[in-house]
């Protein structure tokens, strides 16, 4: 019964999250206060964006945490370092290069559109890498 209701709350909590799990990191109970949290916020992981070579039709997974070794694509850090934050996987429509961003502020991702260029990214910290 006390099983039913937390699982019914936390379903409540996720779908007034917009879908987000709210879980005790410890694995027990869901506890209420961790969903008022803040979401996670991507670090950024270059002060410019990276040049790539793609392909039409592939489909590819760009790191929106910051947190990858394989920059500007995924390699599964988010889990780890950014629960709650996903790669983009995107679909290019023709081949040829791209500029994808690195700073993880565009608006336009997957795509670089100059934000980085602001004093917010190039005034920032780089976080330390591993
Ligand atoms: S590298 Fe992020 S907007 Fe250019």
């Amino acid at each position: 019964m006390l099983r039913m209701r937390a699982a019914a709350l936390g379903g409540l909590m996720r779908a007034a999250r917009g879908g987000r799990r709210c879980r005790d990191p410890s694995g027990g109970l869901r506890v209420p206060s961790l969903c008022s949290a803040p979401p996670p916020q991507p670090v950024i992981a270059a002060k410019e964006p990276f040049p790539v070579e793609l392909k039409e039709g592939k489909s590819y997974s760009w790191c929106a945490c910051g947190h990858s070794q394989r920059q500007p694509f995924c390699d599964g850090a988010h889990k780890k370092e950014a629960p709650g934050l996903s790669p983009l996987r995107f679909t290019p429509a023709r081949t040829g290069p791209a500029w994808l961003c690195g700073c993880k502020r565009t608006r336009t991702p997957p795509y670089c559109d100059g934000t980085h260029k602001g004093e917010a990214v190039q005034g920032a910290p780089l976080p330390p890498r591993a």
